[in-house]
C-alpha cells in the first residue's frame, strides 16, 4: 500500500458498470482505491470495463476487479465478499427508469428493495457496515422551496422507482438505529448528464431515452428527428421546466468525498450532490447545440406526468463538509456528452 492510500482502501461498487459507477469507478482507481465491482450487465455493457481499463492505464487497473454477479444471488454475493474483503461499499445496484417502474412495480420493489436487503444481510454478515447509497433528489417530490437543503421535507414519491429510493433511505437509517457501527452515507443526485471528458465512457441508455440530455445527444447525432419538449406553460421563466445538471465526473469525484469523509465514522449522514445552478429545458437544448454545432430541432408537447416545475440544491453541505463543490458547468457538461455521443454514435454496442 502506497503513502497516500486512503484509510479505507477496498471499497466494493454494485452496479459498477452503469452509467455513474463507471465513472466513480474510474475516480477511485485514481484515487488509489482497491475497487471491486459487482455487475450483472442487465443495464450495462461489458464494454465499459475495457474502456475503463484504457482510461486509468493498465497499473492502475491492476487494482479492479470484477464479479458478474446478481446482487440479489446472496450465496454468489457473499462469495465474492470472501474473496474481495471488502471495507466499504457504494451501491449504485438498481432499475431505474421512472416509466417502467410504474408499469412494473413488482420488478422495481423486488429487485431494488430485494438487492438492497440481500446486499445488508451479506455486509453485515461480512462485519462491512459502511455504506454510501446513489439516492436521488426525487425524495423531495414536488419541492415547496428551492434550493432544496438537506433538511427539506422528504415528500411522496409519485412512481414506484422514486419509492424504492425514498425507501431504501428508511432502510439503511433504520439499520444504524439498530445497530450503530453503520456508517451511512444517502447521496441525493441531481441530475447527473455529461461522460468522461476522454469520451471512452458514457451513458448509453437501452431503447427511446427517457432523460432528456441522451435524447438531446440523439437527436443532435442524426439517430431521432427531433426533442420533445414537455411542457412551456410551467410557472419558470421560459415556461420550461428547470434542473439542477451536474457533470457526472463531478458527481463520481463526490463518492470519493464522501468515502474518505466518512473513513471511521458512524452514523447516518445526507448530502445533496448538484451545482446550485438550475437550467431550463430550452437553456439545456441551446447549450446543446451550440456545444455540438447542430441544430437541435425541437417540438412542444404536453407536460409529462408527474414532472415538477423546478429544483435545483444547495450543495454547500457538500462542500463544508466533504470539501467537494461541482467545477463543471453546463457548457462543459454538454461538451463532454457530445463528445462521448459523436465517437460512440450508437452506445457501447457499435
Ligand atoms: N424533458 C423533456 N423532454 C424529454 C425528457 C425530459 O422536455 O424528452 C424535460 C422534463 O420534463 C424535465 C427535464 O427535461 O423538465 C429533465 O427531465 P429528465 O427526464 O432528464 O430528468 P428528471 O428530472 O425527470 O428525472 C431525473 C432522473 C430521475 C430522478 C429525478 C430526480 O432521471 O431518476 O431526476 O429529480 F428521480
Amino acid at each position: 500500500m502506497s503513502e497516500s492510500a486512503p484509510a479505507t482502501s477496498r471499497v466494493l461498487v454494485t452496479g459498477g458498470a452503469g452509467f455513474i459507477g463507471s465513472h466513480t469507478v474510474v475516480e477511485l482507481l485514481e484515487a488509489g482505491f482497491e475497487v471491486c465491482v459487482v455487475d450483472d450487465f442487465s443495464n450495462a455493457s461489458p464494454k465499459v470495463i475495457g474502456r475503463i481499463v484504457e482510461i486509468v492505464g493498465e497499473t492502475r487497473a491492476s487494482h479492479l476487479h470484477f464479479h458478474e454477479v446478481d446482487i440479489c444471488d446472496e450465496a454468489a454475493l457473499s462469495r465474492v465478499f470472501d474473496e474481495e474483503r471488502p471495507e466499504a461499499v457504494i451501491h449504485f445496484a438498481g432499475f431505474k427508469a421512472v416509466g417502467e417502474s410504474v408499469a412494473k412495480p413488482l420488478a422495481y420493489y423486488s429487485n431494488n428493495l430485494g438487492g438492497t436487503l440481500t446486499l445488508c444481510r451479506v455486509m453485515e454478515a461480512h462485519d462491512v457496515r459502511a455504506i454510501v447509497f446513489s439516492s436521488s433528489s426525487t425524495v423531495y417530490g414536488d419541492p415547496d422551496e428551492v434550493p432544496l437543503t438537506e433538511a427539506s421535507p422528504k415528500k411522496n414519491a409519485t412512481n414506484p422507482y422514486g419509492w424504492t429510493k425514498w425507501m431504501i433511505e428508511q432502510i439503511l437509517s433504520d439499520l444504524w438505529v439498530a445497530d450503530d457501527r453503520w456508517d451511512v452515507v444517502l447521496l441525493r443526485y441531481f441530475n447527473p448528464i455529461g461522460a468522461h471528458p476522454s469520451g471512452l465512457i458514457g451513458e448509453d441508455p437501452k431503447g427511446i431515452p427517457n432523460n432528456l440530455v441522451p435524447y438531446v445527444a440523439q437527436v443532435a447525432v442524426g439517430r431521432r428527428d427531433a426533442v420533445h419538449v414537455y411542457g412551456n406553460d410551467y410557472p419558470t421563466p421560459d415556461g420550461t421546466g428547470i434542473r439542477d445538471y451536474i457533470h457526472v465526473v463531478d458527481l463520481a469525484k463526490g463518492h470519493v468525498a464522501a468515502l474518505e469523509w466518512m473513513a471511521g465514522r458512524r452514523g447516518v449522514e445526507i448530502f445533496n450532490l448538484g451545482t446550485g445552478r438550475g437550467s431550463s429545458v430550452l437553456e439545456v437544448i441551446d447549450a446543446y447545440a451550440a456545444a455540438s454545432g447542430r441544430e437541435i430541432p425541437y417540438v412542444i408537447d404536453p407536460r409529462r406526468p408527474g414532472d415538477i416545475a423546478r429544483n435545483w440544491a444547495d450543495a454547500s453541505k457538500a462542500e463544508r463538509e466533504l470539501g467537494w463543490r461541482a467545477a463543471y458547468d453546463l457548457a462543459d457538461m454538454c461538451r463532454d456528452s457530445w463528445h462521448w455521443q459523436s465517437m460512440n454514435p450508437e452506445g457501447y454496442e457499435a
